[in-house]
């Protein structure tokens, strides 16, 4: 049997895939591409040296997912695919919302209709809202503070219901801090289309050169430094998260949401300092005012995965680092 990953050519999806290969499970990749290459697939099948088929399905379509169902013998799904960028989901609520929750509805719907009930979503740390209660575990209260992070809320409980109607469905909620770093093959990492808008890609562009500073989002938030502080992780921690999470749920059924983070903060510019040690060069920064909607400390209590998954993340940041960088430094063309 296989697992389908949804947004499998996507950043987190890629070296999920690869990790799961690398582990001996069988796969399936789905992507329609819209924020992704199939050339990265190609590069997921080299780095394992394993085949496995691609389906460019879009989610939202049930006739495309049906087939897939109908194809292949899929034993769990984890579930990636989506838009994800939070400016643009305020600009464009609509697509956020039918994107993300009706795609995923179909989804859910063709999984139960074909009896397939084991689940792992990409949630995000974006359900704690503006809590300040860092370091936020599990039973946080949760609020939406964007058309985004209402998708992530709405599916979250929607898969929640869906548990309690039919309890034998077994799913695991995975709330991502913030995830960096790139597979250290420098083959796989994230591929930011613009201008980005998170700290480690527009660090990424301005170390290639492409973009001429970084702009610091206020240097006057209630921490050490003044710069806000975050949980970075490294994606391939993230992955092996997913197959630790996949374990899990092959023996319970449950509805869990579990935070996916280092349990460690760091300011921007602890974050900057990191990058530049690894890389060897000089960022140049201005700071500028706070960017809206910013929370000035956000990171993970990792007790529950710690004893639910029986996993920990395992890379530091200077590792994070080094792998962002070769990753941006080798592919500075593509990107
Ligand atoms: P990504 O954009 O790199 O990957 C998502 C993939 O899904 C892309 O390959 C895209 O082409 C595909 N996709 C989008 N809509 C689709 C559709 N309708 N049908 C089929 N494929 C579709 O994003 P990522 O960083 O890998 O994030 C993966 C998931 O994790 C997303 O759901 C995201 O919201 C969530 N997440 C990401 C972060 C982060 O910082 N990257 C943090 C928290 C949660
Ligand atoms: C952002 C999203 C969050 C999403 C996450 C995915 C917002 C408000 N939040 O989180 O919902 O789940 O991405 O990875 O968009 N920073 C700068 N200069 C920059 C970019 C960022 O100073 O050019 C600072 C920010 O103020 C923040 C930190 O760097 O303090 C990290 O920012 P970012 O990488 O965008 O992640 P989050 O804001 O934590």
């Amino acid at each position: 049997m296989s697992i389908l990953i949804t947004g499998g050519a996507g950043y987190i999806g890629s070296h999920t895939c690869a990790e799961l290969l690398n582990s001996g499970e069988d796969i399936v990749a789905l992507d329609n591409f819209s924020n992704s290459s199939p050339d990265v697939i190609r590069r997921v099948k080299e780095i394992s040296g394993r085949d496995f088929p691609l389906y460019a399905v879009d989610m939202l379509h049930e006739q495309g997912l049906r087939r897939v169902f109908e194809r292949e013998d899929i034993e769990a799904v984890i579930h990636f695919a989506g838009y994800k960028a939070v400016g643009e989901s305020v600009r464009m609520p609509l697509e956020y919302y039918n994107n993300n929750v009706a795609g995923s509805l179909t989804l859910f719907g063709v999984m139960r209709d074909y009896g397939c009930k084991k689940l792992v979503f990409s949630s995000s740390a974006t359900v704690y809202g503006h809590s300040k209660e860092a370091p936020f575990r599990e039973d946080t209260p949760l609020s939406a503070i964007n058309p985004y992070g209402a998708t992530k809320l709405m599916i979250e409980d929607i898969l929640r219901d869906l548990y309690t109607s039919a309890p034998e469905w077994r799913i695991s909620l995975l709330r991502y801090f913030n995830p960096i770093g790139a597979h250290p093959s420098g083959e796989l990492g994230e591929e930011p289309s613009g201008i980005p808008n998170n700290l480690f890609p527009y660090i990424s562009r301005v170390a290639q050169g492409k973009l001429e500073r970084l702009y610091v989002f206020g240097d006057d938030y209630e921490t050490p430094d003044g710069t806000c502080v975050r949980d970075y992780i490294h994606v391939c921690d993230l992955a092996e998260g997913h197959l630790a999470a996949l374990r899990h749920i092959r023996g319970n059924t449950g509805a869990e949401a579990v935070n996916l983070g280092t349990g460690n903060g760091y300011s921007v510019f602890e974050a900057l300092r990191a990058f530049e040690n690894a890389s060897g060069l000089t960022i140049p920064y201005e700071v500028t005012v706070r960017r809206q909607g910013d929370s000035a400390v956000m990171y993970a209590d990792t007790t529950k995965a710690k004893a639910l998954l029986g996993w920990s993340a395992s890379r530091g940041l200077d590792e994070m680092c080094r792998d962002q960088w070769k990753y941006a430094g080798r592919n500075g063309d593509r990107l």
